[in-house]
C-alpha cells in the first residue's frame, strides 16, 4: 500500500468507524457485531503505527491514549455552568409557573410549551469543537471553573471525537426536519460547545458494586460517586475501564434554534446521545403525566434517573426569564421522592401463609419512602434476618423502589446502643398455637396446622364484613394477599396499615391504595354492638351483640363481667355465658382488643336510642303475670328505657318488676331487700 493510499484508508476506516459507534451508541440500533468493528479498528491502528504523521487527534485509536496528568489544569467555561433549582411536588411546579407567569404572562408560557428531559444521576460535563474535532472536555467544577478532563472524557465511545455535521448533511439534508440544514455551518466550524451529563450505567454501577463487596471494600452510595470518581482520574486508563456513557442536554452555543427540544435534534444529527425519552408538554398536567409515567417506569431504565428537568421549551422566552441565584428561571428540577430512608424496627412479628409458611415481618415506625407512608417490610425467612443480622430496636435503611414491595435493605450497626434484641422463630404458631416445625434442608418454617392459617383468614374477613367493621374493598383475595405478604397477622394489623405498604402489591394502584386506607380510618370509630359481633364469638350473632351491648353499654363493663352476670341476662343460655367468658378472659384476646385500641380504634359505648333514660342502667327482673303487657314487652320497654334485664334476682338487682303469682323470684326479692315494684309503679318511672 502506498502513502496515499494508506491515508485514504485511514479515512475511510475512520468515518465506518465513527459511524458503527453512532449506530450504537446514538441510535441504539448496532449495525455490526464487536467483532466487525474491533477488526476495523485493528486494521487503523496498525497502518497508524506504520504511518504515525496521518495519526489524528479525533481518530478512535486516541480515545485511550493520553498519559496520566500530575495534577488537573483548570478551565474557565465560557459561560457559567448553571446548576437548577429544586421542585419535589406537582404544587412545587404549578408555584413555578405562577412566577414565570406573573414575569412574563401565561399566554407566552403557553405558546412555548416544556421540554421534559430525564434527569441523568452522573456528573455535568462540557465538550467544546474547534472545527468540528473534539478539543476540550471540563468537569462543572464551581460552575465558573472546571478542571480539564479531556482525555478522560475522550475514552467515552457515546462523545463524538468529531462532530458528524458535513457528512449528516449532504447525505440526508433534511434530517429531523431539516434543523441541521437550518443551522449556519460557520457555528460549527469556529466552536461548539455541548453540555451534558456522563454517568455510569446501572448494570455497571452494580456489578462494580459487587467487585467492591467482594474485595470488602465499602460500597459506592450512587453512580454519581462513580462517574465522578472515574472521570476525576489523572490516568485515562482507569477511566476507559469504567464503561462510562454520555447523554448531552443542552448546547449553551447559540445555535439560532427556536426551541430547546431543537437542539437536542441537532445534537443528534451531529453525533451525540439524546435522550428519546425526553418528551415536549403542551400543559403542566402533561408535565404531571410525564413525571407519573416515569417515576413508576425508571426502575427499568439502564440508567439511574432522579428526576425530570422540565424547561420552557421557547428559546428566547427562555432567555428572557434569565437567571436568578445560579440557576435559570425557565428550568427546574423535580426530584422523585427518595427510595431509602431509616427507620427503628418496633418488632419482628411472624406472619402465617397460607400454606402454613412463616415469615418474619418487621414492623416499623412509619416513614416515608417513594413518596409514601411505610410502616412494614418482609423480611423473608429467619435465614435473612440472621444474614442481615436485624434486631428488634436496630435502625434500619429501607428501601422502596418503583413497584417493588418495601425491603430492609441494611442495619445502621453504630446507632446500636445495646438494648437491641435477637429475633428467634417461635416454637409454637402465633395463630394457632400448634407445633412449628422445619424440613430437613429447607430455610422455611411451618405450622404443622393445616387449618390454621384459613382459619386467621375467616376470622379477618368476619371483621371487616358487613354488621362488624364493614371494610369496603377488603375481600377474601385482598386479605390473603395481605396476610401471605406479611402485612396482616391479624385483624388489628389492618389499622396500622399505610399506603406505602399496599400500593407495591398487584391489584393495588395508587388510588386503590388510598381508598383502602380511607376506608379503614373510617372504620375506626365503631358502635359497640358492631364490635362485639366482629370479634367473631362462638354463639354470638348480630341479635346478641345488640343484646350485650344493651345490657353493658360499655366494652369496659362487658370486659368486666364474670359468667355470673352472662348468665342472669335474660335471654343467654350456659353455651353462651361460657363461649363469653372462653374469649373475654383469654390474655390473647386481651391483648388483641388492646392492640386495637392502640390503633386508634374507638369503641362507642351503647347509647338507648330514647332520649331520656329513665332507667338509667338500672337492673330490672321480671316475675308473674303483667295486666298491660306480656313478659317480653316489658323486656323491651326496660330496655327501650335505658334499663338493663337480668333472668335471676341478685344482690345487683335494682328492681323486680312482680305481676299476679310472681314465683320463687318474688321471695328472693324480698330477701334480699331488692325493690318490688307494682305494674303501675312500673309505668309510673316511665312516665
Ligand atoms: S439541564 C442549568 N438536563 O442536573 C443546568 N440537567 O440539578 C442545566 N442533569 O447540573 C441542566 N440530567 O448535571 C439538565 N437532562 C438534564 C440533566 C441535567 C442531569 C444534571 C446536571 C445539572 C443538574 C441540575
Amino acid at each position: 500500500m502506498t502513502k496515499d493510499e494508506a491515508e485514504k484508508r485511514i479515512s475511510v476506516l475512520k468515518k465506518e468507524i465513527d459511524g458503527n459507534r453512532y449506530a450504537y451508541h446514538v441510535l441504539d440500533e448496532p449495525r455490526v457485531s464487536d467483532a466487525v468493528d474491533d477488526s476495523l479498528k485493528r486494521e487503523l491502528s496498525d497502518l497508524e503505527t506504520q504511518y504515525p504523521e496521518f495519526i489524528t487527534s479525533d481518530s478512535p485509536t486516541q480515545r485511550v491514549g493520553g498519559e496520566p496528568l500530575d495534577k488537573f489544569v483548570k478551565v474557565h467555561h465560557s459561560s457559567p455552568m448553571l446548576s437548577l433549582n429544586d421542585a419535589f411536588s406537582e404544587e412545587d411546579l404549578a408555584k413555578w409557573q405562577e412566577r414565570l407567569a406573573k414575569l412574563v404572562g401565561i399566554e407566552k408560557i403557553k405558546q412555548s410549551g416544556y421540554f421534559c428531559e430525564l434527569k441523568m444521576d452522573g456528573l455535568a460535563v462540557s465538550l467544546t469543537y474547534k472545527n468540528g474535532v473534539f478539543k476540550l472536555g471540563a468537569t462543572r467544577g464551581d460552575g465558573v471553573v472546571g478542571e480539564d478532563v479531556t482525555n478522560n472524557l475522550k475514552t467515552i465511545e457515546s462523545i463524538p471525537l468529531s462532530l458528524r455535521h458535513s457528512e449528516a448533511k449532504t447525505k440526508n439534508p433534511v434530517a429531523n426536519n431539516g434543523i441541521l440544514h437550518s443551522v449556519q455551518d460557520d457555528v460549527f466550524k469556529k466552536e461548539l460547545e455541548i453540555r451534558g451529563e456522563a454517568y455510569l450505567p446501572r448494570a455497571d454501577f452494580e456489578k462494580l458494586n459487587q467487585e467492591q463487596k467482594k474485595k470488602g471494600q465499602p460500597l459506592y452510595a450512587n453512580p454519581r460517586n462513580i462517574a465522578a470518581g472515574s472521570i476525576r482520574q489523572l490516568d485515562p486508563k482507569i477511566t476507559a475501564g469504567r464503561n462510562l456513557d454520555f447523554m448531552m442536554y443542552a448546547i449553551p452555543t447559540d445555535s439560532g434554534l427556536k426551541k430547546h427540544s431543537e437542539e437536542h435534534d441537532l445534537a443528534r444529527d451531529l453525533g451525540f446521545r439524546t435522550n428519546q425519552n425526553n418528551k415536549i408538554c403542551s400543559s403542566l398536567d402533561d408535565v404531571f403525566a410525564y413525571i407519573k409515567h416515569w417515576n413508576k417506569e425508571r426502575e427499568k431504565l439502564p440508567y439511574q434517573t432522579d428526576g425530570i428537568v422540565v424547561g420552557i421549551n421557547d428559546e428566547k422566552l427562555f432567555k428572557q426569564l434569565g437567571v436568578v441565584g445560579k440557576a435559570p428561571r425557565g428550568q427546574i428540577a423535580y426530584k422523585f421522592p427518595a427510595e431509602e430512608a431509616t427507620s427503628v424496627v418496633k418488632d419482628i412479628i411472624v406472619q402465617v401463609g397460607r400454606t402454613g409458611k412463616l415469615t418474619p415481618v418487621a414492623v416499623m415506625e412509619p416513614t416515608l419512602v417513594a413518596g409514601s407512608v411505610v410502616s412494614r417490610a418482609t423480611l423473608h425467612n429467619a435465614d435473612e434476618v440472621k444474614r442481615k443480622d436485624i434486631k428488634i430496636g436496630d435502625t434500619v435503611i429501607i428501601r422502596k423502589a418503583g413497584d417493588v414491595i418495601p425491603e430492609v435493605v441494611e442495619v445502621i450497626k453504630r446507632m446500636r446502643n445495646g438494648d437491641e434484641k435477637t429475633f428467634k422463630m417461635p416454637e409454637t404458631c402465633p395463630i394457632c398455637g400448634g407445633k412449628v416445625v422445619k424440613r430437613e434442608g429447607e430455610v422455611d418454617y411451618f405450622c404443622a396446622d393445616k387449618n390454621c392459617s384459613i382459619r386467621q383468614l375467616r376470622s379477618i374477613s368476619h371483621f371487616v364484613a358487613k354488621g362488624a367493621f364493614e371494610i369496603d374493598g377488603l375481600g377474601p383475595k385482598i386479605i390473603e394477599q395481605l396476610v401471605n405478604e406479611g402485612l396482616v397477622k391479624d385483624a388489628a394489623d389492618l389499622f396500622d396499615l399505610k399506603e406505602g405498604d399496599l400500593e407495591p402489591l398487584e391489584r393495588f394502584a395508587e388510588q386503590s391504595s388510598k381508598n383502602l386506607v380511607e376506608a379503614i380510618i373510617n372504620a375506626k370509630s365503631i358502635e359497640l354492638d358492631s364490635f362485639i359481633y366482629a370479634l367473631g364469638i362462638r354463639h354470638v350473632g348480630t341479635q346478641m351483640a345488640t343484646d350485650l351491648a344493651k345490657q353493658f353499654g360499655s366494652l369496659e363493663n362487658l370486659m368486666k363481667a364474670d359468667e355470673g352476670d352472662f348468665e342472669r341476662m335474660y335471654g343467654i343460655g350456659g353455651k353462651v355465658a361460657e363461649s363469653l367468658i372462653e374469649y373475654l378472659k383469654d390474655e390473647k384476646n386481651i391483648k388483641f382488643i388492646k392492640k386495637l385500641q392502640s390503633f386508634g380504634v374507638k369503641i362507642k359505648n351503647y347509647h338507648s336510642p330514647v332520649s331520656a333514660n329513665k332507667l338509667d342502667n338500672k337492673t330490672f327482673v321480671v316475675t308473674g303475670t303483667l295486666e298491660t303487657m306480656t313478659r317480653d314487652e316489658a323486656h323491651k320497654r326496660i330496655v327501650q328505657y335505658g334499663g338493663q334485664i337480668s333472668s335471676s334476682v341478685s344482690p345487683k338487682t335494682d328492681y323486680v318488676l312482680a305481676g299476679e303469682n310472681p314465683g320463687s323470684k318474688y321471695d328472693k326479692a324480698r330477701t334480699l331487700g331488692v325493690k318490688i315494684l307494682t305494674e303501675q309503679e312500673f309505668l309510673g318511672l316511665l312516665k
